[in-house]
């Protein structure tokens, strides 16, 4: 009956269907929605103390979802609403959750001057719907402290909305640096904000082990320290001499994928083999080859030849692991690594060599894809699934396996060939440990640069694939590697606003549109400055590229993301104006021409002012 007369209502709601690109400057979300309408008659919902939140079904999710409504609205308004159960004075000013059995994790959201009303079919659909709410409001809803004066408007609008795919991810490796609790839901939390639902948790590695295994204590006793750190690039030769470590227990992780899970993001753990598990034998050298006297948690960053020796002991070693690992994680999905395995132990290895023999296999590719084969019976055995990097192709696949294809698309495009699901997180794409602006004036990083736009613009659906094979593409994932961040504040360097652009990737169905993103997300950036992320703000700034270097010249590029902006250039060492030539094209500079560069917009620059000589290059 109450849907009846809210449906009724709609129905007196005239909408005028309009473009996306119609209403970006009014309705800013990230990801973008699949469709938006905008009223014939412009109004807003304002949200107030006087207003309540309705709840269709009184389950205990609605209650915790209406809960992290209130929970902003606190922080932010200073007030809070109170949360009941549909009732049928349609009168009531507030903001209605009804269940309108749409497919899981979409909704659709209906802002009208006396109410707004959320459809949604599970708890993730609602969940979503509030993250596009929030994104509705004033910037100031992220505030961390009460805003006065500010009035909490919603502009009317009508949006149906679902995402494009099913799998959304977002990768920490906690191993080359250590994270605490805190920060993982900081991270999660920024996560679920951009409809991000797959945390991809990277908890073993060379350089630590990072997970409470009960069974081998050693493994977190001992496998979470390193010694030292090298210090800048990893050939430097330079260590730091302090010894660093961190990792989880149990408990902590059971905190963590509930926090989780109440965002609707499902934790996937990783615990690597057969290579990158020199922490784990610097344990249990058992667990080698044996061919080496000393092993040691590493302490510089790569690819390491000590790696899981195929024998009984070892099998038995990692099945007792994924048994701790399925206690504490529901996902069906468990990553098993699978990537940059060195064979030259297995090569040098009397048991590894006779084991080859014996099941009359090729190489030790193929060794490694049995080795594959085998953990997979065992975690499939197990009701759970594996997926691994590209090289889980080498030798072959294993028979139920999906693929993370990092390498680049060549893997992923292989695996869906072979009906096997992919997560597309190509490195020069979706690695968010890569520079997304010029080397010369950015921190020290992995490779690239891939610029915001660069990711933006990846088609994570490679078009070699038919109709039929692109469905095995079930979604994108960013990826930080933190060799070179050892802090919270520059993980958040690295990852944002690039992770605004994967996720749009991953949730939304409309091609690629570079200026309205461009667009939606200076506004966005607003939101991230409320939130206290320390973003990485390249977008606003010149990009001079040398090009085509000779001894004696070069040719210059200058570009910039932000919209709607032109560059202002000098070669003489002075500092652009406004007035200073206009940017059109490449030009040559000489080595005695220093290019220094800005980006103006109506007339006032915006962002930093950027150089760049023969010297630094
Ligand atoms: C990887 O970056 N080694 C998956
Ligand atoms: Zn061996």
């Amino acid at each position: 009956m109450a849907k009846r007369i809210i449906i009724l209502l709609f129905s007196a709601f005239a909408v005028l269907s309009c473009t996306v690109n119609d209403v970006d400057r009014t309705v800013g979300v990230i990801p973008q929605p699949h469709h938006i309408s905008m009223p014939e008659k412009a109004g807003s919902f304002v949200l107030d103390r006087d207003c309540a939140i309705f709840l269709d079904e009184p389950t205990e999710e609605m209650y915790r979802i209406a809960g992290f409504l209130n929970e902003k609205l606190k922080k932010a308004a200073g007030f809070t609403l109170p949360v009941k159960e549909v009732n049928l004075t349609p009168k009531a000013r507030g903001i209605y959750f009804m269940n309108a059995g749409n497919p899981s994790e979409a909704y659709n959201l209906h802002i009208m001057p006396d109410m707004a009303v959320v459809d949604y079919g599970d708890g993730a659909g609602a969940f979503y719907a509030l993250q596009t709410m929030f994104q509705l409001l004033p910037n100031q809803i992220f505030a961390s402290s009460v805003q006065k004066g500010v009035k909490w408007n919603m502009t009317c609008c009508d949006i149906e909305d679902s995402p494009r795919f099913k799998y959304r991810g977002m990768h920490l490796d906690v191993c080359l640096h250590f994270f605490d609790i805190d920060f993982l839901k900081r991270y999660i939390d920024l996560m679920a904000l951009h409809k991000v639902n797959r945390f991809h948790w990277h908890l073993t590695e060379d350089q630590g082990w990072r997970l409470e295994i009960k069974k081998y204590p050693l493994l977190t006793q001992k496998g979470q320290w390193r010694k030292e750190t090298v210090i800048g690039s990893l050939k430097s030769g330079i260590y730091d001499g302090k010894p660093h470590g961190g990792y989880y227990s149990q408990e902590q992780v059971r905190e963590l994928v509930k926090y989780a899970a109440e965002r609707y993001v499902t934790i996937i753990p990783e615990i690597e083999l057969p290579g990158h598990a020199l922490a784990a034998i610097a344990c249990y050298p058992e667990l080698s080859c044996g061919l080496d006297s000393t092993y040691e948690v590493a302490t510089k960053w790569g690819v390491f030849k000590q790696v899981y020796c195929p024998k009984e002991e070892t099998f038995k070693f990692l099945e007792d692991v994924f048994d701790e690992v399925f206690e504490l994680f529901p996902s069906k999905l468990v990553h098993i690594g699978g990537d940059e395995c060195p064979k030259a132990s297995w090569k040098k290895c009397p048991h590894c060599q006779a084991l080859i023999r014996k099941l009359g296999l090729k190489d030790e590719f193929e060794l490694q894809s049995w080795f594959v084969t085998r953990m997979e019976k065992y975690i499939n055995s197990k009701g759970r699934e594996i997926i691994g990097w590209d090289e889980i192709l080498q030798g072959g696949l294993a028979p139920n396996a999906k693929v993370m294809s990092w390498l680049g698309e060549e893997g992923g495009i292989k695996a869906a060939q072979q009906h096997h699901e992919v997560v597309m997180s190509p490195h020069y794409r979706y690695y968010l440990d890569y520079w997304q602006a010029d080397p010369d004036s950015e921190p020290l990083a992995m490779g690239g640069p891939t610029t915001l736009r660069t990711m933006y613009d990846y088609n994570p659906v490679p078009e070699v694939l038919t109709d039929e094979e692109a469905r095995y593409v079930i979604g994108v994932e960013g990826c930080v590697w933190t060799e070179y961040m050892p802090t919270p504040a520059r993980v958040e360097y690295m990852a944002w606003p690039r992770m605004c652009a994967i996720a749009e990737s991953g949730w939304t169905k409309a091609g690629k549109d570079w200026d309205g993103f461009a667009s939606r997300l200076e506004n966005h950036l607003v939101r991230l400055d409320e939130l206290g992320v320390g973003y990485c703000d390249a977008f606003f700034n010149p990009y001079i590229e040398f090009h085509k270097d000779t001894q004696y010249d070069k040719v210059v590029t200058i570009s910039v993301d932000a919209p709607g902006a032109e560059i202002h250039y000098t070669l003489d060492g002075s500092l652009p104006t406004a007035d200073s030539p206009l940017y059109t094209g490449p030009f040559v500079v000489n080595r005695q021409q220093k290019v220094t560069a800005i980006a103006v917009r109506n007339g006032r620059q915006i962002g930093k002012t950027k150089y760049k000589t023969f010297l630094i290059n």
